[in-house]
């Protein structure tokens, strides 16, 4: 295995005697040849790996994993089998999670516009917590919670910047999610959710943003959020339990990127969580997280055939694949950048600098510019990228009529499918035609 992408790849990655890249025991020029390209290839093992790694660090908090990151119903169920808790946040994530058989009152509801219907489902199937992100989720959840009494946690923005693409910081005061603390709404939204029979507020909830590295921002939270509890037990006399901090780990995309010390994060928050609830005279509350990326993007290995080639003299060489912007808009979306390598070649010497374009109708569809390959690359090669089982499938369209890829669990040697490639005819079975 090329060593510079070690910490990208899964963990089982290795390169067999044939000159294959092989992942969970499996050959992937073979898992091409079985399933079809373009394929999202998790490996169970990097996925198990990373959650432990999470409890470990986190032993006393709940952890629900950010379904948004990637979910089908096998997903549930490894959720289910590593003790994890579910993060949803949509009435078809909520949809998923319940059809999988995961225990409602293991689930967070979250959402920033929900719908009537969401919240109305959530309450009806017994959701544990609903996270509410404005004012209006506070009355429409106490009328839907009629009869029962729903746990809730408050999404409030704590101005805390954190160093990511602007697209996916969400703690600035800024921000389409949340209640302001600074501004006050937060406090308002507290004493509303006091005054309702039907609501248990169960604390607070911040989501800084996504792909963070430096921890610091999230002791920023910390000293922020139990602060802000320290106001609300002066002001109503009540201690509320838990602070939720949301997701935000980052993970290796490209050679040289570090894997995140879960272990430093870890004593940063504990450190800042024991400090900070003393001088603010709290009680210690109850911590939980909702990672998405860091437990699941390492896991898969997008798998693509090479087609044309195409070489301008002078100005570069596009290697043309199978997929692109419509099962990894990621590029496109934040400039986004990955590795890559020849999965059928893997021990090759990456000499040749070509950039890989997708087979969408449009220029901005490369997924990786000025990459090196081997000089041997041609048709009929399998192309690798690393890190893709973060936000890559979950947000894969069907542009171009482009049927999306399947997805393969592997795990020692054996594979199996978890999400079918959708056929040509599942392009058009929600068509009506007059
Ligand atoms: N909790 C909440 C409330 C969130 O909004 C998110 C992500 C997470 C947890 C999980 O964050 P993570 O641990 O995965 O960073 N599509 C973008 C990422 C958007 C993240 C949205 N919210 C991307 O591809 O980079």
């Amino acid at each position: 295995m090329p060593h510079t992408l070690k910490d990208v790849l899964p963990v089982t990655a290795e390169v067999a005697a044939n000159d294959h890249l092989f992942i969970g025991g499996c050959d992937s020029q073979e898992l091409a040849d079985v399933y079809g390209t373009p394929l999202f290839v998790f490996c169970e093992e990097t996925f198990r790996a990373r959650t432990r790694q999470y409890k470990q660090a986190f032993p006393e908090a709940t952890i629900y994993y950010a379904s948004k990151a990637f979910l089908c119903l096998q997903m549930c169920s490894l959720i289910e089998q590593e003790g994890l808790s579910l993060d949803v946040a949509s009435g078809g994530e909520l949809h998923t999670a319940l059809a999988a058989g995961f225990p409602p009152e293991r689930m967070i509801l979250h959402g920033n516009n929900k719908l009537d219907s969401d919240i109305l489902a959530a309450v009806d199937a017994g959701v544990g917590v609903i996270a509410l992100d404005n004012f209006e989720d506070i009355d429409r959840t106490a009328t839907a919670a009629r009869g029962t009494k729903q746990d809730v946690v408050l999404r409030v923005t704590p101005g805390v910047e954190a160093h990511t693409h602007h697209y996916i910081q969400t703690g600035q005061e800024d921000s389409k999610f949340g209640m302001s603390i600074e501004g006050g709404s937060a406090m308002e939204a507290v004493e509303r959710t006091l005054n309702e029979e039907t609501l248990q507020l169960l604390g607070v909830h911040a989501h800084i943003g996504s792909n963070i590295f430096s921890y610091d921002p999230f002791g920023k939270t910390i000293e922020i959020l139990f602060e802000f509890l320290a106001q609300v037990k002066a002001r109503f006399g009540v201690s509320l339990p838990e602070v939720n901090l949301g997701g935000g780990v980052g993970i290796p995309y490209l050679a040289g990127d570090y894997p995140a010390r879960l272990d430093l994060l870890a004593a940063l928050v504990n450190e800042v969580a024991e400090r900070q609830a003393k001088a603010s005279g709290i009680e210690l509350p109850h911590l939980s997280f909702e990672p998405g990326r860091f437990l699941v993007g390492n896991a898969m290995v997008t798998l693509y055939s090479v087609g044309t080639i195409k070489e301008v003299p002078g100005i570069r060489t596009f290697v043309g694949i199978d997929g692109g912007m419509s099962d990894n808009i990621r590029p496109a979306l934040y400039q986004a950048r990955y590795s890559a390598l020849l999965a059928n070649k893997a021990r090759h010497v990456p000499t040749h600098l070509v950039t890989l374009a997708g087979m969408h109708c449009e220029s901005g569809d490369i997924l990786l510019q000025d990459v090196a390959l081997p000089e041997s690359i041609q048709r009929g090669d399998i192309v690798a990228i690393p890190a893709t089982g973060a936000y890559g499938y979950s947000m894969a369209s069907n542009y171009n009529k482009q049927p999306r890829p399947a997805v393969v669990l592997v795990k020692e040697g054996k594979s199996r499918v978890i999400v079918r490639r959708e056929s040509f005819d599942d392009l058009t079975r929600l068509d009506v035609k007059t």
